[in-house]
């Protein structure tokens, strides 16, 4: 997939350039600050545009809105983003999908200096948005003169702000996403064997395409989380009182035989999980009806960790276990350390996701690790679909709707 680069020089100068970020990062709760890849990686676009005298409007998502309310407003990342990087953003709060306040967002646009870099409230809040409306890609074109994506984690979502507007601008993709693109693309593209995967994480059903999708070009695929208490179930087997998602038991039943999954052979539980709990590691055959699990058991990650020791290519997506409790951090602290050294070694390796990255960043291995996604969602769709997902196809013209 060739993506449209955009040439930042002198010809940028007073421009009107759109930018589509994702910074949709957690403000609140255990993950607040602990995801601040999705920043960082925009500023250098954002810095060099404004450096070269374009007029920098960036638009973002943040959270999953119902309604318009303070916490999901774009606005809250104003010091952070200033803390972080020294970027000063001019705040456009104009309501976009109404007239007069497109008509006031525009006049202020006309009129801003060169390097001015604005940021809109969260595009989410705009009537639309997440069903790619035209009239709103319409309302959003009329901003600028051009548009990049420089919005990796986002495109997977056939939304107004990065499907829509490329219809209507020249459209290119930012430096953030072209290295997502490629640092991905070789995990497609012939990688080196043995090739391994761990998939954790609660959802067994948002992460089914990319499972089937690894089964077929890895070698060995290591499910943890919740996910697995649902392939448990889907044989028999007692999970005790562990979260489960009921509706995906059928899935996990057509995947069940499959010789290149492993699920663990033992799992941390206790009576509840919390921080004051005791904690027992068991064989998956002994869980108690009134267990819960929170974790892989010791056997199971000492047996991942060798498989993970002896790959050349790794991709981890998901948490093996509740890592905002200490007791039950231990599985994922564990294979981040496996994976982070195999990487800095031979193996390529590829870590993504907003729950697995905090875990990485506090580890401090970050840096060993081949290619960081800022990508969840899109990391595994763009692994399931074979590298295509909306926001890119629509750069390169291949969506046609
Ligand atoms: C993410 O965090 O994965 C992206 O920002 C996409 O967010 P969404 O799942 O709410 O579309």
């Amino acid at each position: 997939m060739k993506l449209p680069e955009l040439t930042i020089g002198k010809s940028l100068k007073s421009k009107r350039v759109l930018v589509r970020v994702d910074w949709n990062i957690p403000l609140t709760g255990e993950l607040a600050g602990l995801d601040s890849l999705k920043l960082e990686r925009t500023f250098p676009l954002i810095k060099d545009l404004s450096k070269h005298g374009a007029v920098v409007i960036l638009m973002t998502h943040l959270g999953r809105p119902k309604k318009q309310e303070k916490k999901y407003s774009t606005k809250n990342l104003i010091d952070i983003v200033k803390k972080q990087s020294g970027i000063r953003l001019r705040f456009l709060d104009k309501k976009l999908d109404d007239p007069k306040g497109l008509s006031q967002a525009k006049k202020l646009i006309k009129v801003a200096k060169p390097s001015t870099i604005f940021l809109l409230e969260n595009v989410r809040f705009n009537k639309g948005e997440t069903e790619n409306d035209p009239k709103l890609a319409k309302v959003y074109s009329e901003l600028g003169s051009l548009f990049v994506n420089d919005a990796f984690a986002s495109c997977h979502r056939e939304h107004a702000s990065v499907v829509g507007i490329t219809k209507l601008l020249p459209s290119y993709a930012g430096p953030s996403l072209m290295a997502e693109v490629e640092a991905l693309s070789k995990l497609l593209k012939k990688p080196k064997k043995p090739f391994v995967a761990v998939i954790g994480g609660a959802k067994l059903s948002s992460k089914i395409g990319a499972l089937e999708s690894l089964l077929k070009i890895a070698d060995k695929v290591m499910v943890g989380g919740a996910m697995a208490h649902v392939f448990f179930a889907a044989k028999k087997m007692s999970i005790g009182k562990s979260m489960i998602e009921e509706e995906a038991i059928p899935l996990a039943k057509k995947l069940i035989k499959h010789q290149k999954l492993l699920l663990p052979i033992d799992v941390v539980v206790a009576k509840k999980l919390n921080e004051k709990t005791k904690a027992r590691v068991v064989r998956v055959e002994d869980i108690k009806k009134t267990d819960v699990i929170g974790d892989i058991g010791t056997g199971t990650m000492l047996a991942w960790s060798q498989i993970i020791r002896k790959a050349q290519t790794i991709v981890w997506n998901g948490p093996v276990g509740v890592t905002e409790i200490p007791t039950f951090s231990n599985g994922s602290k564990v294979l981040n350390q496996a994976i982070a050294v195999r990487s800095r070694g031979p193996a390529y390796g590829v870590v993504g996701g907003g729950d697995t990255l905090p875990v990485v960043m506090q580890s401090g291995m970050g840096e060993w690790i081949d290619h960081l996604s800022t990508g969840g969602g899109a990391m595994l769709e763009f692994i399931a679909n074979k590298g295509k997902l909306p926001g890119l196809q629509a750069l390169t013209k291949e969506l046609k709707n």
